[in-house]
């Protein structure tokens, strides 16, 4: 094993130094505070790993992201989400018979209780669908023993869907519909959002196809901002719906899920304002107009974002195959080409993100723009589950509790009233 040496103040300290299985170096600081005195200081996490995790490898720089091994591209091509949860939960893609039984539980567990259909009366129409989501999911371990763990998941998986459709329903003022036994995963969501009672809903294949490639493609991302929250809130203990519950707000960030929505908003403000896209982007540039090329840059892609490669290609695909066109799919492209030869974002090695054409594709599926961002949750749920199902297994799990580098005021007096108001004269 080799040593990282640390020279601190005049005093050398050995760490060890840590290989993953892709040749990734760690060096382990496990125990620089109790040797050192001293702490590491990495506001935003950049450079820190929080936990070692065999379940997503992304190679920002080569633009490589696999789950369990298997590159998104193959899954992309050939799985269906119902096989990639499986895999990110288990491990392992599922076998024909275990297909069969896993499909047909988060078949059967898709209804909610009859009781929680009353929250959404409670309810503003224009409430956002994440505000609803989060809190029926933490409102889920109201309802279910927190000890019976592997029920738990396929039930998160199983309800999230319905709960999602519900929410869109209730913004809609349409009724409820329920799911059908005889549909699959992606086929029952999208009947519980658009089917209206009294009328016969085929889901077309394309779209379907189209719906399984965005739930496959969100599915897992190692350790971002939701994920990590996830793993902070359960590892105090937390149950498995609250910890959930917990990523999705995370998840409602504009830096993070909730820029699939602000990039459609973009891209109709563009539109609607008859502004340029290159007079955009060049206010993208100016740090002080607070706007931003939504949609483009990543913390760890530095080259490309896979997923926004096949989501690009299949945003063309899937609106020649409706036989739809969107003007907003033209804007996009255009705003792409004029960043990706712009000094700017080149140098800082900014890219479109999954959430820069994610959003053609769910307008192509009639998903309105402020259900993108649900969307992206109901993708995550297995990364999410894989990711607390991992840490409740590791047996060196601690409770997450950072430090801080102090830069407040030193030990003083509490000084009298009349000081205090002497002082404000
Ligand atoms: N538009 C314009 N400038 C951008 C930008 C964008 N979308 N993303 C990053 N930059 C600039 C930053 O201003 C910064 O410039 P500086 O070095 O001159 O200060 C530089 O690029 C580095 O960005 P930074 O914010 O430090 O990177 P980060 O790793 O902390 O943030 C994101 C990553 C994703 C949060 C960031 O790129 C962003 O806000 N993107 C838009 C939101 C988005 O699409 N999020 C979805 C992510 S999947």
């Amino acid at each position: 094993m080799s040593i990282a040496t640390l020279l601190l103040k005049g005093k050398e300290y050995d760490f060890p130094v840590l290989e993953g299985t892709e040749g990734e170096t760690a060096i382990d600081i496990t125990s620089l505070r109790a040797k050192s005195g001293a702490i590491t200081l990495d506001p935003g996490y950049a450079n820190t790993g929080s936990c070692t995790s065999a379940i997503t490898f992304i190679d920002g720089e080569k633009g490589i992201l696999r789950y369990r091994g298997h590159a998104i591209e193959d899954l992309a091509g050939t799985a269906s989400f119902v096989e990639v949860c499986y895999l990110l939960i288990h491990g392992e893609l599922p076998t024909p018979a275990e297909l069969l039984v896993f499909d047909d539980q988060l078949t059967r567990h898709s209804l909610i209780h009859e009781d929680m259909k009353k929250f959404f009366e409670g309810f503003p129409p224009s409430a956002h669908p994440m505000a609803i989501l989060s809190a029926m999911i933490a409102s889920l371990s109201a309802y279910y023993s927190e000890h019976d763990n592997e029920l738990n998941i396929i039930r998160l998986l199983s309800k999230a869907k319905t709960i999602v459709s519900f929410a869109y329903k209730k913004s809609i003022g349409q009724p409820f519909i329920y799911p059908c036994n005889a549909l699959s995963y992606t086929q029952n969501f999208m009947q519980m959002m658009f089917a209206v009672p009294a009328e016969d809903y085929v889901v077309s294949p394309v779209v379907d196809r189209a719906l399984n490639l965005l739930l496959i493609l969100h599915a897992d991302h190692e350790q971002n901002c939701s994920t990590s929250t996830v793993r902070m809130v359960g590892s105090s203990g937390a149950n498995l719906f609250a910890s959930i519950s917990a990523g999705i707000c995370a998840l409602w960030g504009p830096l993070h899920g909730g820029a699939n929505q602000q990039v459609i908003e973009m891209l109709q403000q563009i539109r609607q304002s008859g502004q340029s896209a290159r007079k955009f982007v060049e206010r993208a540039k100016e740090k002080d107009s607070g706007s931003k090329l939504m949609g483009f840059g990543h913390r760890v892609y530095k080259n490309f974002d896979p997923r926004a490669t096949i989501l690009k290609n299949a945003a063309d695909q899937v609106l020649a195959a409706l036989g739809m066109r969107d003007p907003l799919l033209d804007t996009a492209m255009e705003l792409e080409q004029i960043a990706l030869s712009d000094p700017y974002f080149i140098e800082r090695k900014l890219y479109p993100n999954v959430d820069f054409y994610s959003g053609i594709l769910y307008r192509a599926m009639g998903i309105p723009t402020n259900m993108f961002t649900a969307m992206f949750a109901l993708g995550r749920l297995p990364g999410w589950i894989a990711q607390w199902k991992e840490m409740v297994k590791e047996p060196k799990t601690k409770i997450n509790r950072p430090r801080q580098l102090y830069v407040g005021k030193t030990a003083r007096e509490v000084e009298s009233v009349e000081t205090r108001i002497a002082a404000t004269v």
